[in-house]
């Protein structure tokens, strides 16, 4: 993984002391609190719904595992509930009794965050942060966020190329850029260079996908224009190849284009999708003669060296005792017992295919009942990183699913670490199965929510624990988001939960048929409503209803099932929504509304 320059480790760490002292001076009542406000996001201290939250940068998803140490101190020893003044906080659609705390948290855009740690804590957290290169700069504001990217990058045998030093290079760029510190909105970019897309690269603000033209030369496709909300686009191809040494050059004029005509005066109409739906082809012309300019009269400064390149690439290091044809592990190889149904299944659906045959890329998963979709408990943190240690060279990434993925593990290896990691409840064989949901915090923790998407995921798990059953259904991608921020990605989703608020009641309306973009659910597109919303109880009962539809029809191939999604767009919409809106209890009087609103 990348090994950051000392420049970068004194950077967080000046950065970190910065903050105290801002944290002091705001104590001491030397700094307001409007004044203080914007100096905590800037690094990454949100104040939600009873306590702060903070985000902390993953570039790229890499941790290594004394990283990931750090989060399992930071935890243990800080993300406390009760160390925070509740009697303030506004209860909402919460009951603060059944939160969880002392967890770390994965996000869709392969951060981390925290939720309870009091902000008389927060720079003594920092400074943890700091003493492993961590930090939540630029994780809030309307600038350029982390940059995302394959969690399988630079080991994916459906790779072009490796999108990391690329990724990094548009860190080092974006990071701090004075001139794009107060964009319109925030602005996110997504990096892959595998032909099957699993950083939903449409769905950002810039995609960017890496490819070889005919002449074998490296560029990428840029879309522009993408994201959720409550206008979900997918974005605009603006140029179908750049070259890959023009890519910094290319998002300055993108990035400059969207500065100066992005729509400050709406909040709602801020976004660069706005603008590029807008404004369409006088956009990208836009952006060509920017760019032309940057290369013409600036001089095109941003190009990049193919010696820049290969120092960059340089730091993404191989781990010495990955390379080559690996010799048969020490390691005592356990049996597994025979009449464990779950390891072949773990092999199937949690372990993918690794550059190097004699590796392979694990999956450990953190969707199991009783934890909230990408929680992890400080003492699972602890056992991540000795996992991370023990067979995959240190390393760790995390998911744009909110999982976690060990990128170098010896196949030999593999009983060895699936005994442990079942052990520790991280080996559920459900990757990409229907309950390895993606879900946002909702109304348990974010002031912004109209409902709550964890009991409700909770109780869609309850559901379907039988493992039989989950492989029956297949893949099928679940998304939920408390409000219609769509922080769970719910738009691209085969089946999306949306929460929304009726009479100050919590309601959740149904999508089918989403895509992230990925080779499994093909081009990446918004799903379409059932009908009217749904009360909390009748959800898993629709989801159910769908499910059974989808059996029902689905037609199969050899011993391959056809998909949800495939069926979906095979027959279309209409039985999958006559079964949800059937599925009606209490509700049930607006069903008939429903057939004439869809
Ligand atoms: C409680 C803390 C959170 C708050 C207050 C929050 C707030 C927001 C807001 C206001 C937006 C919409 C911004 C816009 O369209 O300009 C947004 C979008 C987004 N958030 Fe969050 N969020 C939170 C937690 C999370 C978490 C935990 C995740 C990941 C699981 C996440 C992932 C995203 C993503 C991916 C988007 C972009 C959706 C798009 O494509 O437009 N957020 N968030
Ligand atoms: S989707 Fe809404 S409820 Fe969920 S985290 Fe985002 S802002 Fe909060």
């Amino acid at each position: 993984m990348y090994q950051y320059t000392e420049f970068d480790k004194q950077f967080v760490r000046s950065r970190a002391s910065q903050f105290r002292d801002q944290l002091e001076r705001w104590q001491a009542g030397k700094l307001a609190e409007e004044e203080f406000r914007p100096l905590r996001l800037q690094n990454g201290w949100y104040v939600q719904r009873f306590a702060p939250m903070l985000r902390i940068a993953v570039p790229y998803g890499e941790l290594n595992s004394a990283q990931l140490r750090v989060l399992a101190t930071i935890a243990r020893d800080y993300d406390h509930k009760e160390d925070n003044d509740l009697s303030k906080a506004n209860p909402g659609l919460s009951d603060l009794k059944s939160l969880p705390s002392r967890c770390a948290h994965f996000t869709t855009r392969q951060n981390v965050q925290f939720n309870w740690i009091p902000l008389d804590k927060s720079a003594d957290v920092m400074d943890l942060l700091a003493s492993v290169n961590m930090h939540g700069i630029q994780t809030s504001g309307n600038c350029i966020r982390n940059t995302t990217s394959d969690e399988r990058a630079g080991v994916a045998i459906d790779e072009v190329a490796d999108p990391r030093p690329l990724a990094e290079i548009i860190r080092q760029w974006s990071t701090l850029h004075p001139e794009f510190a107060f964009l319109p909105r925030k602005f996110k970019i997504a990096i892959t260079g595998a032909t099957d897309d699993r950083a939903a690269t449409a769905w950002h603000d810039v995609g960017l996908h890496v490819l070889k033209n005919e002449a074998g030369e490296i560029g990428f496709r840029v879309m522009v224009g993408g994201g959720m909300g409550r206008t979900p686009v997918v974005g605009t191809v603006i140029r179908e190849f750049l070259p890959w040494n023009q890519i910094l050059n290319y998002l300055e004029a993108v990035v400059r284009v969207y500065n100066r005509w992005g729509r400050r005066d709406n909040i709602y109409k801020a976004r660069i999708k706005i603008l590029v739906k807008a404004e369409g082809q006088r956009y990208i012309d836009e952006v060509e003669a920017e760019y032309q300019q940057i290369l013409t009269h600036d001089g095109a400064p941003h190009t990049i060296s193919q010696q820049e390149l290969d120092r960059v690439s340089a730091s993404f290091v191989v781990p010495a005792s990955r390379v080559g044809t690996l010799p048969l592990s020490a390691m005592p190889i356990p049996t597994i017992d025979p009449a464990d149904t779950n390891y072949p299944r773990w092999l199937a659906r949690n372990v993918a295919p690794h550059k190097n045959p004699a590796l392979r890329c694990v999956t450990l998963s953190f969707k199991r009942l009783g934890y909230s979709p990408g929680d992890a408990t400080g003492e699972q943190l602890d056992i991540a990183a000795d996992l991370a240690d023990r067979y995959s060279a240190g390393e760790a990434r995390v998911t744009h699913d909110q999982n976690l993925v060990l990128p170098w593990v010896r196949a030999d290896e593999l009983p060895a670490l699936y005994a442990e990691a079942h052990a520790a409840g991280l080996a559920k064989a459900n990757v990409r199965l229907l309950t390895d949901m993606i879900v946002c915090p909702g109304g348990d923790f974010c002031a912004l929510a109209n409902a709550r998407s964890l009991p409700i995921s909770e109780a869609i798990s309850q559901r379907y624990q039988d493992l039989d059953e989950l492989h029956d259904l297949g893949e099928i991608d679940v998304h939920m988001s408390g409000c219609i921020n769509s922080c769970g990605h719910h738009h691209s989703a085969h089946i999306g939960i949306l929460g929304v608020d009726k009479d100050g009641q919590e309601w959740y309306q149904v999508t089918l048929g989403g895509s992230d973009g990925s080779d499994l659910s093909g081009a990446a597109g918004a799903g379409k409503v059932v009908g009217p919303s749904f009360a909390a109880a009748e959800v898993p009962e629709v989801i159910e209803a769908v499910l059974d539809t989808y059996r029902s029809v689905r037609q199969s191939a050899g011993d391959k099932a056809e998909t949800f999604i495939d069926t979906l767009r095979r027959v279309g919409h209409d039985p999958f929504k006559q079964a949800a809106n059937a599925a009606r209890t209490s509700t049930g009087r607006a069903a008939p509304q429903a057939a004439t609103a869809a």
